[in-house]
């Protein structure tokens, strides 16, 4: 997603640009640019590709000192990645660097047109540049302007803006798109994600819908839409600078594989207490003693963790749980009752999708809880309840400790509603929440298995297909090893319940096709193993992870990967870490930018 940078203070803000961008280039793009106001006036620089194409422009091209600028690395949505297209975009008397999409921008550029202005490029953005620069002319202040343009604009927008006669200023406009200010001495900051900030400073606030903003060295004043001052909550991030670096690690991804057992103990540790989860007051036992159905919704990962959620709630509360894709629940008309709970699952919590699922549970007055890993994210701003994960900054695109501690949180909610419904004896609530505390030391030595990982991607790093397939919660953990393996490999995979591949699916098979089975639940492990025979049967080449003890036929599998044996319910915590592995060292094997793989972004904050 685009990611925004801006400054006002008393260093030469190039540099304080610059960093921002590599602190945001987690985020995934595709383009680069960045704007001073200097003496001259409004002199950027844009290139497309990495930041190193912009840092080699401005050697060659070098910028003149300033006090303010701003900057912006672009996640294409209208316009190819090119030059031109990079923000930000100038007009004769402003430069607007732009996160979000202007829904209406053909009829606004068709009206522009029409009054004589000559478009340069094809994105939303320079329509929306032109907008301003026609409200600025008319106006003649900017948050007039701003506010002008607001009332014209359909969509979502993170803007920072230099107008030419406003020197060392900035001014921001939010609606949708995220923007935090930070605040340091006699310095002011604005960046679309705090890891931008830390080098900086930990002080920040978070715009809400509609305010406005002006950055003018030590001084941050913050509007409401209607231009009255707001007075803002001041928050300190909780993250060490270094957090969000990757250290002596090759790859974030790597460096976030393995902080799991860490991760996922501080995520336990903050809501158990007694051998008992603790969820309130975010989460209050009346609530769930009182619950109609719980309504799962997330996108990607969040959505495949989910799908663990939902056989935990079912399996150990007996309260129907319904997993929802964000993107389709939205459109879909969906039946929410009374009594019914939504629950979101977000790593950023800016997820657009999932941010809009929770908006319309909220219009049905239906409650909504959210499962997030960014604190002061917009949807644990917007939902009635949070439940925090502990994994810290996530950074590499491809989500893997988040998605260890969305399990969590969900066991945990499972079994604190088992507990408070008396679905299940207090003991077994204990001796769960005891197995489930226990996972972290038993992930530790799945890790030891790297080097068996990396062999294993070795024969599958040339396939063009593969297959994943499991029954039960290993589907569900197939469908997330598949999106693994595809958006940081490039390996085309599809996930299948294992009952299913021979209703079709397995006309594929073919002589050397790889099979990643999972069967490590027992109720399914025949079976899924005699699926693995029916592939096996026709030239299949196997992976499969199962458990510890369990009996496996010889010449069935040509690599198996033993999981320690745990409460089987929370064996995902444990599949997961190979997956994550072999998904890991494919992308390696294959020369892939394992951690800003191509077209894709951190955080999708666009539909
Ligand atoms: C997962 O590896 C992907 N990066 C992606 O599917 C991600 O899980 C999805 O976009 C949801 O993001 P969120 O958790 O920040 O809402």
């Amino acid at each position: 997603m685009c990611g925004i940078i801006g400054y006002s203070g008393y260093r030469a803000c190039l540099h304080v640009l610059l960093e921002g961008l590599e602190k945001l280039e987690y985020r995934g793009y595709d383009s680069a640019g960045v704007a001073v106001l200097a003496a001259e006036g409004i002199q950027a620089r844009k290139a497309q590709g990495r930041l190193s194409a912009l840092e080699k422009l401005l050697e060659t091209s070098p910028l003149p000192a300033a006090d303010c600028g701003i900057g912006h690395t672009r996640w294409a949505t209208h316009g190819a990645p090119s030059d031109r297209n990079s923000h930000p975009h100038c007009t004769p008397h402003l430069a607007v660097v732009h996160n979000g999409i202007v829904e209406n921008y053909a009829a606004l550029r068709t009206e522009l047109k029409r009054q004589g202005v000559e478009f340069i490029t094809e994105t939303d953005t320079e329509v929306l540049a032109q907008l301003l620069e026609s409200c600025y002319q008319r106006t003649g202040e900017p948050l007039a302007a701003l506010q002008a343009m607001a009332a014209r604009v359909e969509g979502s927008y993170g803007l920072a803006v230099l107008f030419c006669d406003r020197p060392g200023q900035v001014y921001l406009a939010r609606r949708h798109s995220p923007l935090i200010v930070g605040y340091g001495e006699k310095e002011c900051f604005v960046a679309s994600d705090i890891p931008a900030l830390l080098p900086y400073t930990k002080e920040y606030a978070v715009l809400d819908e509609e305010e406005m903003a002006l950055l003018d060295h030590g001084r941050v004043e913050v509007y409401d839409p209607q231009g009255r001052p707001v007075e803002k909550e001041h928050l300190t991030a909780q993250l060490p600078a270094q957090a969000a670096d990757k250290g002596s690690w090759p790859h974030f991804m790597l460096k976030e594989i393995f902080e799991q057992p860490q991760v996922l103990q501080d995520t336990l540790s903050t809501y158990v207490a007694d051998d008992l989860p603790n969820l309130a007051p975010a989460l209050p036992d009346k609530l769930l003693q009182n619950l109609g159905t719980v309504h799962l919704v997330g996108c990607g990962t969040a959505m495949h963790a989910c799908m663990v959620g939902k056989t935990a709630i079912e399996s150990l509360a007996r309260v129907p749980a319904q997993v929802e894709v964000a993107s389709e629940f939205r459109y879909r008309d969906p039946i929410l009752l009374p009594g019914d709970l939504v629950v979101t699952v977000s790593q950023s919590g800016e997820t657009s999708d999932t941010l809009a699922a929770l908006q319309l549970a909220k219009e049905r007055g239906i409650p909504t809880l959210a499962i997030v890993n960014v604190p002061g994210s917009s949807l644990a701003r917007a939902a009635d309840m949070v439940l925090y994960t502990q994994a810290g900054p996530e950074i590499a695109v491809a989500s893997t400790k988040a998605y260890s501690v969305q399990l969590a949180v969900l066991y945990l909610i499972a079994i604190r509603m088992a507990w408070a419904r008396k679905a299940l004896p207090d003991a077994r609530c204990r001796q769960l929440t005891r197995a489930l505390c226990a996972i972290p030391a038993m992930q530790q030595p799945l890790l030891g298995k790297a080097e068996e990982m990396k062999m294993a991607a070795q024969a599958l790093q040339n396939a063009s297909d593969l297959f994943f397939v499991g029954r039960g919660m290993d589907y569900s953990l197939s469908l997330e090893g598949s999106l693994k393996l595809k958006e940081i490999s490039y390996i085309h995979s599809e996930a299948y319940a294992a009952g299913e591949l021979k209703h079709g699916t397995i006309s594929l098979v073919t002589d050397g096709t790889p099979i990643v089975a999972l069967a490590t639940q027992s109720a399914v492990y025949e079976k899924t193993l005699s699926n693995v025979k029916e592939a096996r049967a026709r030239g299949a080449r196997v992976l499969l992870l199962c458990s510890q003890n369990a009996p496996v036929p010889d010449a069935l599998a040509d690599e198996v990967v033993r999981l320690p044996q745990c409460e089987e319910l929370l064996t995902p915590l444990l599949t997961i870490l190979p997956l994550q592995l072999l998904a890991y060292y494919a992308s390696v094997l294959r020369g892939c930018d394992v951690d800003r793989p191509r077209n894709l972004a951190k955080s999708v904050t666009v539909e």
